[in-house]
């Protein structure tokens, strides 16, 4: 059987490169967590996060561990959110409990995989890192 060299016509290529553009500056660039919902009013340093850098250390593959949605108490298994911030949906700084409350989110969802894995910083000076 003959071979045919698979042609990749130009719009597949701008195509793939905008893709991957795209993932790296979409992910490469983050390097600290900044909610926007703490924009100058926070009370700690920010947390150094280095998103891709982290998620391929720790063995994460699925973008909802973290950018989950949830739906009738369940969350889904398939959607993500990734395109949100996490305090499009936690969004109260006072609240004591989900949905709202946006620091129990993060501590709860950073420190909690944490402890469960027994890696990774769980002390608030190791995450909110002094400059
Ligand atoms: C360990 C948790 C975690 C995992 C896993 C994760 N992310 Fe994120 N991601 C974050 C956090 C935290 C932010 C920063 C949120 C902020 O600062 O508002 C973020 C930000 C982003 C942003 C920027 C969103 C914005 O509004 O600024 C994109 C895009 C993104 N992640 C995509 C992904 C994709 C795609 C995957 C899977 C390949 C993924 N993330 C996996 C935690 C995670
Ligand atoms: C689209 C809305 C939405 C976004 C965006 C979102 N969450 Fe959630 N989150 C929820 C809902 C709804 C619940 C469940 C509330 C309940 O039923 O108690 C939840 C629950 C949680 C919980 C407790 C359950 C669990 O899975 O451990 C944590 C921790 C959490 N979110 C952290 C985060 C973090 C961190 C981000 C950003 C990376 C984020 N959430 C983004 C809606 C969202
Ligand atoms: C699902 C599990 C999981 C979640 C969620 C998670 N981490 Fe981690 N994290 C790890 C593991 C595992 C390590 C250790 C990786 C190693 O060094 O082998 C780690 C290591 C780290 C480190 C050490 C330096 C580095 O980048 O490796 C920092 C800082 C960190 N995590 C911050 C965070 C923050 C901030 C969040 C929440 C936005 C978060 N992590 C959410 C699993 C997780
Ligand atoms: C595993 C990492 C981690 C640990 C440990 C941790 N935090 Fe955080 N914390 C975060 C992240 C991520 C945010 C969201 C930061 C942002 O968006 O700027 C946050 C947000 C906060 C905020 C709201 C933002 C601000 O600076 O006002 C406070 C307050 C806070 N943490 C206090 C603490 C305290 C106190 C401890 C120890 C008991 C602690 N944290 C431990 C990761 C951590």
């Amino acid at each position: 059987m003959k071979k045919r060299p698979v042609k990749l016509s130009a719009p597949i290529i701008f195509g793939l490169v905008l893709c991957l553009v795209m993932t790296v500056f979409a992910q490469e660039d983050i390097v600290e967590v900044a909610d926007s919902i703490f924009s100058g009013k926070k009370i700690r340093p920010p947390v150094p996060f280095h998103h891709e850098a982290h998620n391929e250390k720790a063995k994460i593959y699925e973008c909802n561990v973290c950018h989950h949605v949830w739906e009738g108490g369940k969350k889904l298994e398939y959607e993500t959110s990734e395109e949100m911030e996490c305090s499009e949906c936690h969004y109260d700084t006072t609240a004591a409990g989900y949905p709202f409350d946006v620091i129990k989110a993060y501590h709860d969802n950073c420190k909690g995989c944490h402890l469960q894995k027994k890696a990774g910083p769980i002390l608030c000076s190791e995450c909110h890192v002094k400059q």
